[in-house]
Formats: structure tokens, sequence, C-alpha cells
């Protein structure tokens, strides 16, 4: 079956999408247990704020962010990274 296949595939791209483009400021894996102490969200701490959706993170992701820098990712790279952040969330 190719199902099963691409999605083991998905997982491993969404990640090393956060680890390259997100991972130089934010804590993105759920093993990290600590914080950062300058208050940076950690992706296991966004993926768990109620206010959070896929939606509103592609939004964080295009903004002109005050602090973020205006990355240049497309649809795609964007809806793994949304992806990859919610299913971060807790269950
Ligand atoms: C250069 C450092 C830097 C990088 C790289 C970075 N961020 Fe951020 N991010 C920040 C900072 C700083 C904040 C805190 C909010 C602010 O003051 O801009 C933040 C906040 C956020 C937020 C929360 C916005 C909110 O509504 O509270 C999201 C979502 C986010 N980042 C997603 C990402 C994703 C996805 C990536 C990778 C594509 C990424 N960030 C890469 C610095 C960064």
């Amino acid at each position: 079956m190719m199902v099963p296949m691409a999605k083991a595939q998905d997982v491993a791209r969404r990640q090393a999408l956060a680890e390259r483009w997100c991972a130089s400021c934010h804590i993105v894996s759920r093993a990290a247990t600590t914080g950062r102490s300058d208050g940076l969200p950690t992706f296991p701490a966004l993926a768990a704020r109620p206010d959070i959706n896929a939606a509103t993170l592609k939004g964080a992701m295009t903004a002109t962010h005050s602090r973020m820098p205006d990355f240049q990712l497309g649809a795609r790279e964007q809806d793994d990274l949304a992806a990859y952040i919610m299913s971060l969330r807790p269950r």
C-alpha cells in the first residue's frame, strides 16, 4: 500500500522543515521539556494553545512579524509546518 508509506514521509518532511527553518529560534520538538527564558514560544506550547490552529499558524508564517523574519515559504511548506505544529498538540 502506498498510503502509510506517504504518511511516514510526510512526517519526516515536516519535521525536517521545522528543523531547517524554525529551530534556530524555537524549540520545535515535543521531546524538549524546558521552555526558553526569553519567552519565545516552543512549538509544543503553541500547539497546546486553544487559539492556535492551522490557519493562525500560516498567518504567523506569512505576516511580517515584529521579531520574526519574513519567511519566503511556499504554500506547501506552510501547510507542512502548520500540520507539524498541530501534530504536537497534546491529546
Ligand atoms: C529569527 C528567529 C525566529 C525564527 C527562525 C522563527 N521564529 Fe517564530 N517567533 C519568533 C519570535 C521572536 C516570536 C515571538 C513573537 C514576536 O515577538 O514576534 C515568534 C513567534 C511565533 C509564533 C507565535 C505567533 C503568535 O501568534 O503568538 C508562531 C506560530 C511562530 N513563531 C512560528 C514559526 C515558524 C513556523 C517558524 C519556522 C518557519 C518560525 N516561527 C521561525 C522568532 C522566530
